[in-house]
């Protein structure tokens, strides 16, 4: 129940709490940190982290050279002393000393698993070794003018294999798209080019590199991609796959893609990195592969708990920074971690609320917010170095456990939450919840202020709830994630058999055959579980499969320009219509504008990307209208993207506005899973899995209340919500469940009728069970006439 009232978010009032506040004011003892129980832990601490000291002490600065400036060219332009700056500080990161041993260790072994803490410079400063070690020269590349031939061969796309054309590059996989692009940026720094140049990032719908690119940082997820085109991943010379110890799905997956790619290109180079000590593991998977570790250097961290578990952990968390502000000289930066966008954003409100009542009592306190969906601009504030008498307070998600390095932090303040994917294999449904971090996550944020000197962690947890309620380790997101995507992946890179893919930590084999299911309900897969033409198509896009299918649905209705608009927009992860305080009737009118004649919301985000695109992209029009210029160019960068992807499979750009039906249908072929039922009192039914959910107070059906309707999404604040909605029509109900039901539930109707057959051994469902579905599926159909069928699910036997 905590849980999923944490889940309701933002209901809290920010300014209401004044006389909690009291109560935990300097001094005060409500909130008190240091009980016995706790004293003794941080003693665990200090003896752990003792050797580690001595081991700094002792030896492990020795081997830093560093190289004292006396020259003083004082001449040098301001660009030059700091670029020089920069080369210093790169000798002073832990990993220096190791340079040559690793590079040694990298030309001896084709896998090598690294160890080092977070800010160690692994994700820095091994790529750049490596790359100054020569591992992006092509060795037959000797005459500049046969380059420049190959350059030049290359840039007119000359289509042969990129890998012969242009240089081998280093890939460095992070699971986090702030990461990717913010650690690009610092390498380009480091090393003097301009970013997308030498040194590049590719994310989902943005690709910054050119051919010039010889150091790539890219999500787990795009590299995944890149084996569609690449299987080889012949233009890489060595692979590192980062922040391993996240365990991502992408991650995950890559782990078995390279294993089994390196078994046939000996020349390639594979890196696996982590921030924890479990390297164990990858050295078992990676056949015995060896462990180079990176010591730490890593500062005693007193750890401090709650007495008592916190009710509200946002408000705990406020206050136990102003009363570090207050109280602590100002010698060391906060950093919170939150659990996601909405909470930073309150938490950075109030916090600005209460230091502005507090006034010049106090230093100046910096608060610098980051999370996925933050500016790229705004990103770099949290790396300025913080001005002498001010403070530093970081908000941040899961992102600055590991990924992200902030110098300087001294204080770390841990709720103890972060939101996660949880996915239930019965049901097939995914949500984003709040749950409680396991104790390798809590030791990582401690960790984040021991880094330049002794830090302390404010754990808002007692003693009792870390040894007793919180889990070891992190669950592997495969485990615990809807399959669809990666299975389609799979399939389009010829694995078929899933069952014995060498996973690491292998997914719940009914995870998989919900999304065998799936993709067999969308006619990806054929009905012996091979990749369709229809499938074909959908693995092109970096999208969900519905979303794909209902791409490639377009084209049979003619309408592909606008369910690709419609895609974007509901690929921009962020909100269109923004609602201020003081104008909040005046937003509602605009947004209401778009929803005339209750079109459902799909098509209401079409009329909103239209009329933008008729204004010319208009950001004046935006604002007239409450809608967000930045949510909607990033709708148009996507757009742009899936434009091209439809010419790469052939499906025409054509254009069917006046046909609003026509694109309903598109969409439906992708979503018809997700129909639901209105029930009698103003509440619905969903059809796949019976469960009661409503409509999302945003949409533009919430007073409508149409009696079928399909949704995109189920959210759970307060209620489980459906978001963003549109009406269907349904001639005969109980077929339409009854086809709804079958098409997506393979096991269900095992249960039902008894006739298919799950083999055991492999979890494969057998085709004469296929078969009979399949002649099941046909009966309905006759009944059911052309509700929701989809182009391809008519399969012959
Ligand atoms: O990967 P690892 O955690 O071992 O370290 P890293 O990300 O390579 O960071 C090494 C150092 O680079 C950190 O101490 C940061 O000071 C610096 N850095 C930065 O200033 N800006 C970034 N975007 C990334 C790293
Ligand atoms: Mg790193």
């Amino acid at each position: 129940e905590r849980y999923r009232d944490q889940n309701a978010g933002d209901k809290m009032n920010p300014f209401a709490e004044q006389e909690a506040w009291e109560d935990h004011q300097i001094g005060k003892a409500t909130l008190k940190f240091g009980s016995k129980d706790r004293n003794q832990i941080s003693d665990d601490y200090k003896f752990v982290f003792e050797d580690q000291i001595e081991f700094i002490q002792d030896g492990m600065m020795d081997g830093v050279n560093f190289e004292e400036d006396s020259s003083a060219e004082f001449e040098k332009s301001m660009a030059e002393s700091a670029f020089e700056k920069l080369q210093d500080d790169r000798k002073t990161l832990p990993v220096y000393p190791y340079r040559d041993a690793l590079l040694q260790a990298v030309n001896d072994h084709q896998v090598l698993v690294i160890v080092g803490e977070t800010g160690s410079g692994k994700t820095t400063q091994i790529p750049q070794y490596l790359h100054e070690g020569g591992y992006t020269k092509r060795g037959m590349i000797k005459s500049n003018l046969l380059l420049q031939i190959w350059r030049y061969l290359w840039s007119l796309g000359a289509g042969t294999a990129k890998s012969t054309l242009s240089f081998p590059e280093i890939g460095c996989t992070q699971p986090r798209r702030v990461a990717a692009m913010s650690v690009a940026a610092r390498v380009s720094q480091e090393m003097g080019v301009k970013l997308g140049h030498e040194v590049g990032y590719s994310i989902r719908f943005e690709d910054c590199t050119s051919d010039k690119t010889v150091l790539k940082y890219m999500t787990d997820g795009m590299l995944l991609r890149e084996f569609l085109g690449e299987p080889d991943l012949s233009s890489y010379s060595v692979v590192m796959v980062d922040e391993a110890h996240e365990r991502t799905l992408s991650t995950d997956i890559l782990f078995g893609l390279v294993k089994d790619i390196s078994r046939f290109r000996p020349d390639l180079k594979l890196l696996i990195s982590s921030a924890t000590l479990d390297a164990e593991k990858f050295s078992d998977y990676f056949d015995s592969a060896p462990i180079f570790k990176i010591p730490g250097r890593r500062f005693p961290v007193e750890i401090n708990y709650t007495k008592a578990p916190e009710a509200d952990y946002l408000d705990a968390a406020i206050v136990t920074a102003l009363q570090i502000h207050v109280t602590q000289p100002c010698d060391g930066d906060i950093l919170i971690f939150f659990t996601g966008q909405e909470e930073i954003e309150t938490a950075e409100e109030i916090l600005k609320h209460r230091t502005r009542g507090l006034g010049t009592k106090i230093a100046e306190l910096i608060i610098c917010p980051i999370y996925a969906n933050l500016p790229t601009e705004l990103q770099a504030k949290i790396f300025e170095p913080t001005p002498e008498g001010a403070r530093k307070v970081v908000l941040a998600t899961n992102i600055a456990e590991t990924s992200l390095t902030i110098d300087g932090i001294k204080y770390v303040i841990d709720p103890g939450f972060c939101k996660m994917k949880s996915y239930n294999p019965r049901t097939g449904m995914e949500s984003l919840l709040v749950h409680p971090i396991s104790k390798a996550s809590a030791n990582q944020r401690a960790g984040r202020s021991g880094r330049t000197g002794p830090g302390k962690c404010f754990r808002l947890y007692t003693a009792y709830n870390y040894y007793n309620d919180l889990e070891d380790n992190t669950v592997p997101e495969i485990q615990r994630t809807n399959l669809a995507n990666v299975v389609l992946s799979l399939k389009s890179l010829g694995i078929h058999d899933l069952l014995n893919f060498d996973f690491m930590d292998p997914p719940p084999s009914e995870a998989l055959l919900k999304a065998l299911e799936l993709l067999f309900a969308l006619s990806a897969l054929n009905k012996l579980g091979e990749l369709t033409k229809v499938g074909r198509k959908m693995a092109e896009f970096p999208l969900d499969p519905m979303l794909s299918k209902m791409i490639v649905a377009s084209e049979k209705y003619k309408c592909s320009d606008e369910v690709i608009s419609i895609a974007a927009m509901l690929s921009i992860g962020s909100s269109i219509f923004y609602r201020p305080k003081d104008k909040q009737v005046h937003a509602d009118n605009a947004r209401m504008n778009f929803h005339t004649g209750n079109v459902g919301d799909h098509i209401a985000l079409l009329k909103v990307y239209n009329s933008w695109r008729e204004t010319n992209f208009s950001t004046q029009w935006c604002y007239e209208n409450y809608i967000q210029v930045r949510s909607m160019k990033r709708a148009r960068d996507i757009r742009d993207q899936l434009e091209g992807l439809l010419e790469r499979v052939e499906i025409e750009l054509t254009s069917n506005f006046s046909d609003l039906e026509a694109i309903k249908k598109a969409i439906t072929s992708g979503y018809f899973p997700h129909s639901a039922r209105m029930q009698k009192n103003g509440s619905y039914r969903t059809v796949k899995h019976p469960q009661t959910v409503y409509i999302h107070p945003s949409s533009g059906l919430a007073q409508a209340l149409p009696r079928w309707v399909v949704y995109h999404e189920l959210v759970l604040t307060s209620k489980e919500y459906m978001r963003q909605l549109y009406q269907r029509k349904c001639p005969r109900e109980k077929a339409a469940q009854l086809m709804i039901r079958s098409l997506v539930q393979i096991t269900d109707l095992r249960e039902e009728y008894g006739c298919i057959e799950i083999c055991p051994g492999t979890g494969e469902v057998s085709i004469a069970s296929l078969v009979l579905l399949q002649e099941l599926l046909d009966e309905l159909e006759e009944e059911l006439g052309i509700w929701m069928r989809h182009p391809n699910c008519r399969l012959k036997a």
